[in-house]
């Protein structure tokens, strides 16, 4: 039986003036905001836990090479209600972790 080699994947976090570089593989975390949680731990960040209604856990793509893979739960009324917009502003829950985000650049809001 052979297996796949797990693909390692990168994500660079800037956040208070500081840059973590992460290295995460497909579906070790359920969404990008939960990477950031558990690695690098930011007061209030992700209140909801994911159900993409809070509007705490915000990020602005700097840089991504693909089109991301994303979860459709109220993010565009949260967006909303928050008042922050632009077309590179996202609820970081609402993003998997998976191939096309590797190489990701955020920053968060
Ligand atoms: S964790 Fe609440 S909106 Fe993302």
């Amino acid at each position: 039986m052979t297996h796949t080699p797990v693909k390692d994947i990168s994500v660079t976090i800037c956040h208070d003036g500081k840059i973590h570089e992460i290295k995460t593989y497909a579906n070790e975390y359920r969404s990008l905001m939960m990477l950031i949680y558990d690695q690098i731990y930011t007061e209030g960040f992700g209140e909801c836990l994911g159900m993409g209604k809070c509007g705490t856990c915000l990020v602005e793509i700097i840089s991504s090479s693909h089109e991301l893979s994303c979860y459709e739960r109220n993010e565009e009324m949260t967006l909303l209600r928050t008042g922050i917009t632009g077309k590179e502003v996202h609820l970081s829950c609402q993003i998997m972790i998976d191939e096309y985000i590797d190489g990701i650049k955020v920053n968060i809001i």
